[in-house]
């Protein structure tokens, strides 16, 4: 049994259902996070990566989607330690937490629908390989801020990455990368994207229609702090192929080497110096390994028996 928190109770997973009504079933009409967890064993530990910072960002999603989820930040970092101590999940896991227009309305709008919030766990390995991928630029382009705020972690707005996703699989590639409509970079599918050219490090901005990755943003401190020049500007399609590295980075790629985009050889086909270096540092980071970057880390440790949730009861 998975234990989920839904609708104010904990309960098992099986039981958090909805209706066929539910109005972001209809419409797409919610907010969700993706977050990792990482399993140390020699520790009994599970050490989640930037827990408060994806709640955070959840707020401001929610925010946008004019969604009430109920809870304050600190509420849903504890319910989210309760449902990680009750599972003991012996591996590393996704948290995965949504808050959704949730009354059976048929109306579409966002004012005037009441709102449910969620929280589940499910382990997960690796989401794509880590050893080198390749992609192809997505005939599909990344939603417009102006469409569907990419800014915010949208249900309904992973239409858009599913039908990349899918494209690139029918054609042979392990990934897509998204152009926005005026032609320039935006990101990967759901990662965001980093190249190497000339020892310098470069990811694009938040205005080029990406979702304001967790994952980018620990990057770039891990250059600053490898000091590894890094800019934040805006690429064009033909700078991914002359790149000397590429990489895509996100709570579920994780750090992932691209080593062949569009049939073209990335640098020299191996995985790049720089890549390699940030990759061992995230893991590393991750595992609890380096005491440098343990505010980065919840540590959820399966031998001890206090509840974290004692907040919600
Ligand atoms: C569209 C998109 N871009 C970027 C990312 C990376 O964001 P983060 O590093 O916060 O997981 C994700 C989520 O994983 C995503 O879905």
């Amino acid at each position: 049994m998975s234990l989920a928190f839904f609708k104010g109770r904990f309960l098992p997973l099986e039981e958090a259902t909805v209706s066929i009504a539910t109005h972001a079933l209809n419409y797409g009409t919610g907010c969700f996070e993706g977050i990792r967890g990482y399993y140390n064993a020699e520790r009994h530990t599970l050490y989640v990566l930037k827990l408060r910072e994806h709640y955070e960002r959840f707020m401001r999603s929610c925010r946008i989607m004019r969604i009430d989820p109920g809870y304050t930040v600190d509420e849903l970092c504890a319910a989210t330690i309760r449902i990680l101590k009750e599972n003991r999940t012996p591996g590393d896991v996704y948290i995965r937490p949504l808050a959704f227009k949730a009354d059976p309305v048929i109306k579409v709008t966002l004012d005037g629908v009441g709102d449910a919030v969620g929280i589940f766990t499910v382990p997960l390995g690796d989401y794509l390989p880590i050893n080198g991928i390749h992609v192809m630029i997505s005939a599909w382009r990344r939603v417009e801020d102006n469409a569907i705020p990419s800014r915010a972690k949208i249900t309904g707005s992973y239409v858009n990455t599913a039908l990349a996703v899918a494209d690139a699989h029918y054609a042979g590639f392990d990934d897509a990368i998204f152009l926005s409509e005026d032609g320039h970079v935006a990101e990967g599918s759901a990662a965001n994207l980093f190249l190497v050219r000339d020892g310098v490090l470069v990811t694009t901005p938040g205005t080029e229609n990406i979702l304001e990755g967790i994952t980018r943003n620990g990057i770039l401190q891990f250059a600053a702090d490898l000091e590894i020049p890094s800019q934040v500007r805006a690429i064009d399609r033909t700078e991914l192929y002359v790149a000397d590295e590429l990489f895509l980075v996100g709570t579920g790629v994780q750090v992932a080497p691209i080593t062949r985009i569009d049939h073209r050889t990335v640098g020299t086909g191996d995985v790049g110096p720089v890549t390699s270096r940030l990759q061992s540092l995230y893991f590393d980071v991750a595992h609890g390994l380096l005491h440098r970057y343990d505010d980065w880390l919840t540590a959820v440790d399966y031998e001890k028996s206090e509840k974290g949730a004692d907040i919600l009861e």
